[in-house]
């Protein structure tokens, strides 16, 4: 079985994707990870060497490969931004799509001390819904599943995704 999870940063794709994965007994994924392992240094140093469109390239590339395989993949939130990438999960039958409130995912973003996103660096928090508001209907666009993750705890979002797919 293959589950994609997409959403905003902060939405929890990383957390539910590997307890999900636990609870299928099937391998995690994540694509920031995957990058990551490749560049030998973090999204936000790339970010600041190369720019936003150089990661993009990286995350098609990637993205194509991991989607080979079975397995739950976690997708880096800026993944719906790229035509070649929407194509490529509008093709899958179960991409989740991870739906939380612009509150919720600020908070997250703000207590989250150990992943520096470099988008949400560089944004207000007016600037940060702005963003999401315009990646919205992609999400929407290439999801199979919309699971809301509001005021929600991680198990009760799992068992959700496990009655969807
Ligand atoms: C990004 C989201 C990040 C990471 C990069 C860009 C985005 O992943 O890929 O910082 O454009 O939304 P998370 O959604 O896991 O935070």
């Amino acid at each position: 079985m293959q589950i994609v999870l997409v959403g905003f940063m902060g939405s929890g794709k990383t957390t539910i994707g590997s307890l999900l994965s636990k609870e299928l007994n099937q391998l995690f994924i994540d694509t920031d990870e995957t990058i990551t392992n490749r560049i030998n240094m973090s999204v936000n140093e790339y970010f600041t060497l190369y720019g936003e469109p150089k990661f993009r390239q990286l995350e098609t590339t990637v993205l194509a490969e991991l989607t080979e395989n079975k397995g739950v993949l976690s997708t880096g939130g800026g993944i719906v931004t790229n035509e070649a990438n929407r194509s490529i999960l509008k093709q899958l039958p179960h991409v989740v799509y991870l739906k939380t409130a612009p509150d919720e995912f600020i908070r997250r973003l703000e207590a989250d001390k150990t992943n520096v996103r470099p988008l949400f660096l560089s944004r207000k928090t007016d600037e940060m819904i702005a963003l999401f508001q315009e990646r919205e209907s992609f999400y929407h666009e290439v999801a199979s599943h919309i699971v809301e993750t509001t005021n929600k705890t991680p198990e009760a979002i799992v068992l959700e995704i496990m009655k969807e797919v």
